[in-house]
């Protein structure tokens, strides 16, 4: 009843902006998450940066009007923990699985989960299986038709041996990556169903965005230039999210030392594992 009542009130309202939070209701979902525990450790659900805890216990828990939706492996931990540098930004930790794994637990539930903002405060959250997932883009346009969509994207390659990496170092067990990949090493027949290699058929995926949401109303972030130049490409998100350039190259440095490279802004610290062959890939997602 509640859910129906809220689901009338935003469809209509056509807006994320919300009323004063209803009571209490269940808390996060306990599944697993995609991602490492440590990463878990640094991002505590409600877990705000410096500045942003400032906002404590003040103002509105609202939906998000911005959704990192992927992808697996591509840096959206990366991109979401610069985000919330903006004291315009106010983000969930945890990723909450809602419009995948939760979606029956109603947008109330989803919404106990936000932080809280003050007026002309962004509430983002990040959940990178949206993308992937078929139900995605009609729950989230049904949500919010206006809602703004950041994909992360990287070479699907590197993003696959990544994906396949992870995996590895909890389940030293399983098969090659290459008895993975191929159907048939000696046509090259590629195995499309094999998630690691699934989840980069970008277009494939895109293709179900397109539906509900004009290509307007998706940034496509690239997790290269995440690592090459963090800065820029943080400006492009800080204008798609229409908010001031305030995180600019003053928040980052290198840090070179032997094969690992540091990446450091004022606050956070990212180390990015480079390994030859492998490329570069970040040890949180
Ligand atoms: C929230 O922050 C304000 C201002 O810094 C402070 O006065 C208030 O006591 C804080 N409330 C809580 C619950 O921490
Ligand atoms: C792989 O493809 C080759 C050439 O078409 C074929 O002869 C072979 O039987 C295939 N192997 C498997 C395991 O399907
Ligand atoms: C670079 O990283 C190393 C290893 O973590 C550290 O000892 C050093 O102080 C750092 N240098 C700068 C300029 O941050």
């Amino acid at each position: 009843m509640l859910f129906l009542w809220l689901y009338m009130f935003y469809s209509c309202a056509g807006s994320c902006a919300g009323l004063a939070a209803p009571p209490l209701l269940p808390l996060l979902p306990g599944e697993p998450s995609e991602e490492s525990s440590l990463e878990e450790q640094r991002a505590a659900p409600d877990a705000g940066s410096p500045i942003s805890s400032f906002f404590n216990s003040s103002g509105t828990k609202r939906l998000p009007q911005a959704i990192i939706i992927g992808v697996k492996k591509g840096g959206t931990r990366a991109l979401l923990e610069f985000l919330r540098v903006h004291p315009d930004v106010r983000a969930v930790g945890a990723e909450p699985h809602f419009f995948d794994r939760n979606y029956e637990r109603g947008l109330a539930w989803y919404r106990e989960l936000m932080p809280r903002t003050l007026e002309g405060q962004i509430t983002m959250e990040k959940t990178p299986s949206y993308f992937v997932t078929k139900e995605a883009p009609a729950r989230i346009s049904s949500m919010c038709k206006g809602t703004k969509l950041i994909v992360v994207v990287r070479d699907p390659v590197t993003r696959a041996i990544s994906d396949y990496t992870q995996t590895l170092s909890k389940k030293p067990d399983i098969p090659t990556f290459e008895s993975l990949t191929f159907k048939n090493r000696t046509t090259g027949l590629i195995d499309t169903s094999w998630s690691a290699i699934q989840i980069g058929i970008y277009a494939k995926h895109l293709e179900n965005w397109l539906l509900h949401f004009p290509i307007g109303q998706i940034l496509f972030v690239s997790g290269e230039r995440l690592i090459s130049d963090p800065a820029g490409e943080l400006g492009r998100v800080q204008d798609f999210l229409g908010l001031k350039r305030i995180i600019t190259d003053k928040h980052f440095y290198f840090n070179k030392t032997g094969n690992l490279l540091l990446f450091c802004c004022t606050i956070l610290s990212f180390p990015w594992e480079m390994s030859s062959g492998l490329g570069l890939r970040s040890q949180w997602g």
